[in-house]
């Protein structure tokens, strides 16, 4: 199979084309590296890398033209700075449409996305959420990718939208964990949110991807566990797996009002659709394969679309 991935170095699109190339599919990627690693991608046999914005028109219709992927998976996305506008825009509105006309235009049917659960909005008014929760984007990062959810809606591909709870495991960059380590190894004090989060390892997620890109599955789907766990609950797994001694419990801290106390998706439909998938990886098990990531390769930076309470976070 021949699968173009957008965003194919960052932490979603890496281990995707990873699972991709060791079951012997082609697999081209583009990426700016605007939060991707180089080095997410180790170059091999089958596996085309190119250094380029999807907000090029011409170089994605050009590369899709070229390779006429059977299937496109779009991971790229626009999130580091919650002001940055601009940058969202273009990336996850014009980018979007970009790369669905240009699969569109170079005959491939299927496309697979990944949506924020924030498309809900900060206070969604059911939990669990189910997929009829009405959409109610309230950041950059949210308004943005839901537009181009919705492209993919008008482009008449055949789609399916993945609304994420949170992805973590080794080369996660954003969200509290990779905070978490740099904050424990430099022992610098930490803090956490009074927030809980859905976590689901990004090999489980892996796992439902790869079933969509058979063939399972068309339009929204919650990736999800259909649990929480609260972010401290996260740190004590991070301690824990780095073996750090602490002088007392971390501090707990109110959210930010730009920031969810919890996002619970219904991923029943999920369950129906794709083999009864379920999140198999307990928490202590994922955070302590991401830690070893970390202390392998280290931590460059760090990224989140919430506006931070104050400079010194997490
Ligand atoms: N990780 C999560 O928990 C989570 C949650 C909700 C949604 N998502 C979505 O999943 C997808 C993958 O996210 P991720 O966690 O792997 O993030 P990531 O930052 O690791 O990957 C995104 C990749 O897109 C690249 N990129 C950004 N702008 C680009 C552009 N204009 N052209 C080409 N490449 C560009 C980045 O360099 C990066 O490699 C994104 O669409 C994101 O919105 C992720």
């Amino acid at each position: 199979m021949k699968v173009f991935i957008t965003g194919g170095s960052g932490f979603v699109g890496s281990h995707l084309a990873d699972r991709l190339l060791g079951r012997g599919d082609q697999v081209l990627v583009i990426d700016n590296y605007e939060t991707g690693r180089r080095d997410n991608l180790r170059a091999r046999d089958g596996l085309e890398v190119v250094e380029g914005s999807i907000t090029d028109g011409e170089l994605v219709r050009t590369l899709t033209g070229d390779f006429r992927p059977d299937l496109v998976v779009h991971a790229a996305a626009s999130y580091k700075d919650p002001d940055a506008w601009e940058s969202d825009v273009l990336t996850n509105a014009l980018g979007t449409a970009l790369v669905a006309q240009a699969a569109k235009d170079a005959g491939c049917e299927r496309l697979i996305y990944f949506q924020t659960a924030l498309c809900y909005g900060t206070n969604p008014t059911e939990q669990p959420v189910t997929l009829g929760h009405h959409l109610d984007p309230d950041s950059s990062y949210a308004i943005s990718k839901t537009a181009g959810e919705l492209y993919l809606r008008l482009s008449g591909l055949d789609w399916v939208s993945f609304r994420l709870a949170n992805a973590y495991g080794p080369r996660n960059i954003s969200g509290p964990l990779p905070t978490f380590f740099s904050r424990l190894t430099n022992e610098q004090p930490c803090f956490v949110m009074d927030t809980r989060r859905d976590f689901v390892f990004i090999d489980d997620m892996i796992d439902a991807v790869e079933m969509a890109i058979d063939g399972k599955g068309h339009g929204t789907y919650h990736l999800s566990s259909g649990g929480d766990v609260s972010i401290k609950e996260l740190f004590d797994a991070t301690v824990g797996a780095m073996g750090v001694k602490m002088d007392g419990p971390v501090e707990v801290r109110p959210r930010g009002e730009d920031d969810a106390f919890t996002i619970l998706l219904d991923p029943s439909r999920t369950r129906d659709d794709f083999d009864g998938w379920t999140p198999a990886t307990p928490l202590t098990a994922g955070v302590a394969a991401a830690v070893a990531y970390y202390r392998e390769f280290g931590i460059e930076q760090t990224f989140t679309h919430l506006h931070l309470p104050d400079e010194d976070t997490h």
